[in-house]
């Protein structure tokens, strides 16, 4: 007994060490932590339970049969994270430089298989030079084989990717389908071909970083959702990020008990907008100040600016967090902001997480780069992502909902169960400069005439009362009592039940 203990004891000493002091050196110099250094911040001391630490490649060519490292470039297994159930991988750049070999595959498949049945959260911790080249399709069967899970589990249980390294060619399609991306600054990287690639296709110079860095992806493609300075912040950060989480589609989010009152009242929220309609505020101030304790998770905060989006708690319990930025283009929506904007209202969606939309939306951008990019079928992403949305759903004009988009960011007409307006709301076709140039377009030349019109048009529509008329918008509130009245709204709508027609899935304009 004494005797296989030991050898037991040698053999879990010999995964532990991956490629060897050498690599792992060379990991540390880079700057980078190891997979498993990388899971002892990530979960909680003494959570890990390892799987198939034992598993090893089966392939021969190329001289690998007497190349075994046991675990084959990828740590694999569950934990928890305060105290809640999540499954992991983590690829070992030190063993073939994190390449995925059948084997490998097979380990991330297991723990995602497992993780679904359970109904508990998986992350990845991607660290890769991509397929084992020395497998050939068998490592391509690997990719795919977890692509699939990666499209099953989708709106079942949530699924977190860490870019922490290399991630490059089609490896790039499983983070790309789970519901998170988080990336470290200038040690990681994503790109479907590299800048060799490029330089030799299409005559651009571009580095790993510009190609594809954090920052590339966090500022211009909008493919991650969020870039920090080393690998301890993105390991605690998705810790706290976690906790907004629920396990899966059949559970809620953990509800964390807070101190700050659900009455409480914010009179500073009555100043916020200004009374000039044209000059910008922060829609975060007022984001902050609603929500409680002031914290707010934002995602994508450097791409497509004029629309926020993240999580926070009202009374404890987690909400998603939609609204136009005055501060960005004036908070009109484009193609990227509705993108954004579409994705975050599914992932609540599909996770039971309600839905709180502040609106201040002059419109659409208009130019023909918005056409031309179709800014139709983007545009429309997001209206059918609130259409179709049967989670709670919480919205607060705080002052101009004009036009398309007042339709859009989750209207009364999409089944939003609470809509709100603030005194200063104005909601019509457009604004009244634009509308009396078009309806009184024969008095364009007669200043006074057109000044009396807009007057007119403004007394008459740019206020909330016409749509509170019409009981588009429920009540008309007073900023300072937003958390008040949103609360209670939440908490009404608590155990709201509404389920859309039968069908196989639907056909959202992609
Ligand atoms: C096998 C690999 C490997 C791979 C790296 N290694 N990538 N082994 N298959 N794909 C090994 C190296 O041989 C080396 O082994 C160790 O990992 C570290 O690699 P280095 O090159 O020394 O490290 P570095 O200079 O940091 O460069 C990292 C890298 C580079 C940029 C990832 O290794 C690289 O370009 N690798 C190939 C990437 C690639 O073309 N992959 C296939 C992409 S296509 P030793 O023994 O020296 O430590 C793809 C398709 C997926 O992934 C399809 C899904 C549908």
């Amino acid at each position: 007994m004494q005797e296989i203990l030991k050898e037991l004891e040698r053999r879990r000493e010999a995964a532990r060490m991956g490629g060897g002091q050498r690599r792992i050196d060379a990991q540390h110099k880079r700057g980078k932590l190891t997979a498993r250094e990388r899971l002892e911040i990530l979960l909680d001391p003494d959570s890990f339970e390892e799987y198939d630490m034992f598993v090893e490649h089966r392939s021969t060519d190329f001289g690998m049969a007497d190349q075994k490292v046991p675990g084959d470039g990828v740590v694999t297994g569950h934990g928890t994270i305060n105290g809640r159930l999540v499954f992991v991988f983590s690829q070992d750049f030190t063993v073939f430089g994190g390449s995925l070999s059948e084997a490998h595959a097979e380990k991330i498949c297991k723990i995602m298989d497992q993780a679904m049945k359970v109904g508990a959260p998986v992350i990845g911790l991607n660290d890769s030079g991509g397929a084992r080249i020395q497998e050939g399709v068998a490592s391509l069967g690997g990719y795919a084989e977890v692509f699939q899970r990666n499209v099953l589990a989708s709106g079942v249980i949530p699924q977190l990717s860490l870019i922490m390294g290399p991630c490059a060619g089609g490896a790039v399609y499983s983070p790309a389908m789970t519901d998170f991306i988080f990336m470290v600054k200038d040690t990681s990287y994503m790109f479907v071909t590299g800048p060799d690639v490029v330089k030799t296709v299409t005559h651009e110079t571009v580095t790993h970083e510009q190609l594809g860095g954090a920052l590339t992806h966090t500022g211009k493609s909008g493919v991650a959702d969020l870039a920090f300075e080393n690998d301890v912040e993105t390991l605690l950060q998705t810790r706290r990020f976690f906790d907004f989480l629920p396990a899966s589609n059949r559970e809620r989010p953990p509800v964390r008990e807070t101190a700050d009152p659900v009455d409480r009242i914010e009179p500073s929220l009555d100043t916020l907008v200004p009374p000039n309609p044209n000059k910008p505020y922060d829609i975060k101030e007022l984001i902050t100040k609603v929500v409680d304790d002031g914290d707010f998770f934002e995602l994508q905060p450097t791409y497509a600016g004029n629309i926020v989006i993240g999580f926070a708690r009202m009374a404890g319990s987690t909400v998603g967090i939609v609204a136009n930025q005055p501060m960005v283009l004036a908070g009109c929506l484009d193609i990227d902001s509705a993108r954004k904007g579409a994705r975050f209202v599914r992932f609540c969606d599909c996770f039971d997480i309600p839905i709180i939309t502040f609106v201040d939306v002059p419109g659409f951008l208009p130019g023909t780069g918005q056409e031309y990019g179709g800014i139709i079928k983007h545009g429309a992403k997001l209206l059918y992502a609130f259409a179709e949305a049967t989670v709670p759903k919480v919205t607060c004009i705080t002052r101009k909902a004009y036009g398309g988009a007042y339709d859009v960011m989750s209207s009364k007409h999409l089944r939003g169960d609470v809509n709100y307006a603030w005194p200063q709301a104005e909601i019509a076709v457009m604004g009244p400069k634009g509308a009396v140039e078009i309806i009184f377009r024969e008095d364009i030349g007669d200043r006074k005439k057109i000044e009396a019109r807009t007057e007119e048009y403004a007394r008459l529509f740019a206020n909330p009362f016409v749509a509170s008329g019409r009981g588009y918008i429920d009540d008309v509130i007073r900023p300072r009592s937003t958390r008040r009245r949103i609360c209670r709204a939440l908490a009404m709508l608590r155990e709201k039940k509404l389920a859309n027609p039968w069908k196989k899935h639907d056909n959202i304009p992609l």
